[in-house]
């Protein structure tokens, strides 16, 4: 059984043939933590490694043991796990050991997202309960051990079993103490159209911390951070990772202390959060996703990589294919007709694109951001004959129609906001700040998500829809609903998300069909709470080619292949104003979920022929584009930052693609060689260019090479002074490598 708990010692195990996780109760009742790491020999008990003697803490505090949910007010002086303000005033708590169930399996979690066992014999699941007397506060600790990734799901829940009322005033979803602080944080940051960049700051005696009081997750911080050695790389080196299943406000914290110890903690941001607890009530918090890897980012971007794309991701989208679409946002605005859509959809089919997404603009009288936001009725001076009179043409080409929609937001120019103004967040007497000339529905109010679910319902079965984005534009500002009593608001940003999922959940469930791809003006809300509804999300705004391998590789850190959306948009860039060539665009575009977001009507014949050639390349090699293992090769955010390496390789090794970038050309330098990584070394592979003829002098085009050679000396990724091929900036290099059956065999 992956959890053992012995009886005696009072000590729970959690394993499974990489990591173990144990913790026991301490002799005061509290529970200490013993070990998040390697794989140890379940069969013996660790008390060893916490706090020895009995009463550790009553003379002295607690601070150098690590502790499972630490407390404030007795003792122990870091960063507690919880806060709860109690009937008399105070939030003085003694969590204490009060009993435990082992689960096969992995409960789901009522209302919120999270990742699942499909069969009981994928996880197993301890629940602890720690129990506050006076208060009569229960909470209750649940860890799921999966069978197949090196991690463990942490949530909690808070139920008040006493006579009065309690406030919870910071709830985390997760507290894990590491024994020592050898540590950098590395978290992903930035802003809209850079979203999700490397950024790593030593631990140091203090806290460090990301967090967003956006209402969403954010571009400028995600809910994910990591704990690495400081000489760990990609591919060696110690590292854990702290994910948060969840899109709206949220803390990650990380704290070195006195003693040498380190603590990180994460949950939803108790800055602009209080929930109160009626006798009776339970709360249940996010799911945290702890990983460790022992050899690299690497390995823990895997770990991440599969349970997210497989067990968190739900539907039938989970395990399919993702079709190539093209979205016509950047192409039209919102100057569109049904011709002007239907002449783009027939250049995107001529050159093999699978699926034609309308955004923004199809609605109410929306010929610019400042209108018609719910009111989700065809603007038929566009499209005369309806989605449905659109669909019949995109099909007739034989391709499928998605749809833009922004459902969490009002106008307040639009009938909707005439109609219930009251909808809208905002504190009564106060003003409203429009940010995108929009603002913020309470989707904490059962009616609003009734009427969305309704009016969507409506819009998604009128017309054979297969795909939908959901976009969402503007972060929340005056966070207050006219719903809740005034003794409640703290609980808005959280009710408001648990509505998010609400709706999500029920529309997944009438429309099993369409393919939701999550969106927050590009990646604002890029995160695993999202991935349980939409199994992709829009990345980024930027669709700079050279933009886009900073935050591609950012993004890659924990999130899969199959999540990240990826177009070729025009150029010069509508973001950044940058020209790279249509094949540059491309070969980055090609790691992830790829599409297009241009008018396909003003391709040249050149350009045709060569979108074709690239989409035919890329369903070629769809599978391990979309599912395969991804390898992080060569950083964006290192070294002098001019060359980016990744690829991405199938499960059994048998093909993988690279993708290796070079931003500025250097003038007479020598030939840079790439060892690769992740290949069967045992394999011979076919080595083929991409587009055909562009391999470097001195490689063997379309030539037979070893796995060990191509990871013991690497292919050349830049060429030499002398390469007969011009040079110049904006280069690609994309390489497929499949592996040849006769050789391999002899
Ligand atoms: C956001 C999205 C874009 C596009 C526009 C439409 O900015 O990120 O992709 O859908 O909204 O208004």
């Amino acid at each position: 059984m992956p959890i053992r708990w012995d009886a005696e010692a009072r000590e729970a195990h959690l394993h499974n043939d990489r990591v173990s996780y144990i913790f026991r109760v301490l002799d005061t009742g509290w529970l200490g933590h013993l070990h998040f790491g390697p794989r140890l020999d379940p069969s013996r008990t660790y008390g060893h490694l916490g706090p020895q003697g009995a009463g550790a803490f009553h003379n002295r505090p607690a601070d150098p043991a690590l502790l499972e949910y630490a407390v404030a007010e007795r003792g122990d002086f870091r960063m507690p796990a919880c806060v709860v303000e109690q009937a008399d005033g105070s939030t003085v708590l003694d969590l204490v050991y009060a009993g435990h169930r082992i689960i096969r399996g992995k409960p789901a979690l009522p209302g919120l997202p999270a990742t699942y066992a499909e069969t009981d014999d994928e996880a197993e699941t301890v629940e602890v309960d720690i129990a506050d007397g006076p208060s009569g506060l229960t909470v209750t600790l649940a860890y799921s051990i999966f069978r197949d990734v090196p991690c463990v799901a942490r949530n909690v829940r808070f139920r008040n079993d006493g006579a009065t009322t309690l406030r919870v005033r910071s709830a985390m979803s997760s507290s894990l103490d590491l024994p020592d602080d050898d540590w950098e944080m590395v978290q992903l940051s930035g802003a809209w159209a850079r979203e999700r960049h490397v950024v790593t700051r030593p631990l140091a005696p203090g806290r460090v911390s990301v967090s967003s009081a956006r209402g969403a997750s954010g571009a400028e911080h995600n809910p994910f951070v990591v704990l690495k050695r400081p000489a760990t790389t990609e591919a060696a080196g110690e590292a854990y990772g702290v994910s948060l299943v969840y899109s709206g406000d949220f803390l990650a914290e990380a704290e070195g202390d006195s003693f040498g110890t380190a603590r990180v903690r994460i949950g939803v941001d108790p800055e602009n959060f209080t929930w109160t607890l009626e006798p009776g009530a339970e709360l249940v918090l996010p799911e945290a996703i702890l990983a460790y890897a022992a050899d690299g980012l690497g390995e823990l971007s895997d770990a991440y990589h599969r349970l997210y794309r497989d067990r968190l991701v739900r539907g039938r989208w989970r395990d399919a294919l993702r079709p190539v679409l093209v979205n016509n946002w950047e192409g039209t605005y919102f100057d569109f007709d049904e011709d002007r859509l239907v002449a783009m959809a027939s250049v995107a089919r001529d050159v093999g694109i699978e699926l034609f997404v309308l955004d923004d603009g199809w609605f109410g009288e929306r010929d610019l951001d400042d209108s018609s936001l719910g009111d989700w009725t065809v603007d038929r001076r566009k499209l005369p004959n309806g989605l449905d009179g659109l669909a019949r043409r995109i099909e007739g080409l034989g391709m499928s129609l998605g749809l833009w929609i922004e459902p969490e937001m009002v106008s307040p120019r639009s009938r909707l906001f005439a109609a219930h103004p009251e909808w809208a967040i905002g504190v009564p007497g106060r003003p409203r700040t429009e940010i995108r000339n929009q603002l913020v529905l309470d989707m904490s109010r059962p009616e609003v998500v009734d009427h969305l679910f309704a009016v969507l319902s409506d819009v998604l079965g009128s017309a054979p829809i297969t795909y939908v984005k959901w976009d969402m534009n503007r972060n929340m500002t005056e966070a207050y609903s006219g719903a809740l009593p005034p003794d409640r608001q703290g609980e808005f940003r959280h009710r408001y998300i648990l509505g998010v999922y609400d709706l999500y959940a029920r529309l997944n469930a009438a429309f099993p069909q369409i393919l939701f791809e999550s969106c927050a003006s590009g990646g604002g809300r890029f995160d695993p709470g999202m991935l349980a509804y939409a199994p992709q999300t829009w990345t980024s705004d930027d669709t700079d080619a050279v933009e886009r391998l900073a935050i591609q590789w950012g993004t890659s850190l924990v999130y899969p292949l199959s999540a990240i959306g990826a177009h070729v948009s025009a150029v010069p860039n509508h973001q950044v104003g940058r020209v790279t060539s249509l094949t540059m665009r491309a070969a980055v575009a090609f790691f992830g979920v790829f599409g297009y977001e241009l008018d396909t009507t003003v391709f040249t014949d050149d350009e045709r022929r060569e979108v074709a050639d690239q989409v035919a390349f890329y369903v070629a090699h769809r599978d391990v584009l979309q599912r395969g293992r991804f390898v992080r090769l060569k950083s964006p955010f290192e070294g002098d930052r001019n060359e980016t390496a990744w690829m991405a390789v199938s499960d059994d090794r048998r093909h993988a693609v690279v993708g290796a970038y070079r931003v500025l050309d250097r003038p007479y330098a020598g030939p840079v060689r790439l060892p690769l990584r992740g290949l069967d070394p045992d394999a011979v592979y076919r080595v083929t260019a991409w587009p055909a003829g562009t391999a470097p002098h001195g490689e063997l085009e379309g030539g037979l090479r070893g796995g060990d050679d191509l990871m013991a000396t690497g292919v050349v990724v830049r060429p030499g002074p002398f390469d007969p091929r011009p040079h110049g900036d904006f280069q690609a290099l994309v390489l497929a490598l499949d592996v040849v059956e006769e050789v391999a065999a002899g």
